[in-house]
């Protein structure tokens, strides 16, 4: 029987993974999230299970690998909280490149229709018998520019529901993907022409702050922009200027630089300590979502049957291509 630790458990992942339950791998959840602090209670384990807002830095690998732990499974797409190079040839990384791109997709679409229609004010105007229809007025889609940068499985799917509604969609990626159904520009030509940005890429050395102010200063006024794939692809100081300047006319954060010790936690009984996330959520044109993006039935599903494949191929000593530092 292996023993895999599985870290930042809600009752959700657990609800999902039991499911997928296997008499030779017993999972044993923990609420704390993976850090320096928390590492040792992987002890005697022979792997672990982590999220996107564990810490998995070389302090955690030199102590995973001090404990026998020889896998650490992921139960997301991206894993640029994982120090690869310190893992290199010491602990197998595994993860789930692909579970539901249409879940990130329907909701980057679900934020921009909130934003542009106001539908956040609506919904409490209604409720207080309030019928006016001053300061609800968006645009029509139709017609409009959407750029979208990084056009992997969940870009190629937003770029379809765009062209739906009628939207002319452009999109910067190094590599050309034949599924995408627009057309391929400069960074800089995405930047100007562009009415709403996307970000679909994941975080790199190379492209974090890829929004910056010298990139906002190059953008048309009153631009969209739309984050559900890393917090630090945007310098975000630079966007909250944006918006107080008028230069962007709305935000919609899925997820957020400093997000780790916040976001998929209850803090409504406390007071927030950080002042750049409170006064973004106190405009009136920004929607922060706590990195929900990927979250529905079909999502968690798959996630729970590959991870536990992963697991299963590890202890096998089966190939996968699912492993990221082969
Ligand atoms: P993917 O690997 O299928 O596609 C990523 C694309 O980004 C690739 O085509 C790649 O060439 C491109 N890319 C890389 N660097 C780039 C750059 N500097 N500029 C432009 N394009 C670049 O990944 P997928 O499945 O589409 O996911 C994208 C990102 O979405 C993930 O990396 C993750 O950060 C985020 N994500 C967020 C979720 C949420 O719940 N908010 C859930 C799942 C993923």
């Amino acid at each position: 029987m292996k023993t895999v630790a599985f870290f930042d458990a809600k009752p959700y992942d657990i609800e999902s993974f039991k499911r997928y339950s296997c008499e030779d791998i017993k999972i044993r959840f923990f609420e704390n999230k993976l850090n320096s602090d928390t590492v040792s209670i992987a002890a005697c384990c022979d792997a672990v299970c982590a999220f996107v807002n564990d810490s998995i830095n070389a302090d955690v690998i030199d102590a995973l690998e001090k404990y026998g732990v020889g896998a650490i499974a992921m139960r997301c797409a991206g894993y640029n909280n994982v120090d690869l190079k310190a893992a290199q040839g010491r602990i197998k990384i595994f993860r789930v490149p692909a579970y539901s791109p249409y879940s990130v997709a329907e909701h980057t679409i679900g934020m921009i229709l909130l934003l542009n229609r106001k539908l956040h004010k609506a919904y409490i105007r209604t409720r207080d018998h309030n019928f006016s229809l001053e300061g609800l007025m968006g645009f029509d889609l139709n017609g409009k520019t959407v750029g979208i940068i990084g056009t992997g499985k969940i870009g190629c799917r937003f770029a379809d529901i765009a062209k739906g509604f009628g939207m002319n969609i452009i999109a910067y990626d190094p590599n050309k993907n034949p599924d995408f159904c627009g057309e391929y520009v400069k960074l800089n030509t995405l930047f100007e022409q562009s009415d709403i940005i996307s970000l679909h890429c994941p975080l790199t050395k190379e492209n974090r702050n890829i929004i910056s102010s010298e990139s906002i200063e190059k953008m048309k006024k009153g631009v969209f922009i739309i984050n559900t794939s890393r917090g630090q692809l945007i310098d975000t100081q630079s966007l909250a200027e944006g918006i107080k300047s008028g230069k962007i006319g709305a935000a919609g954060l899925d997820v957020y630089e400093e997000e780790t010790s916040l976001f998929f936690e209850d803090m409504s009984d406390e007071v927030i300590h950080d002042d750049l996330l409170s006064s973004l959520i106190a405009m009136p044109n920004v929607l922060v979502t706590s990195h929900q993006a990927f979250f529905t039935r079909e999502a968690l599903d798959s996630i729970a049957r590959t991870t536990m494949e992963n697991l299963k191929n590890y202890f096998e000593g089966t190939d996968s291509e699912n492993e990221i530092n082969t």
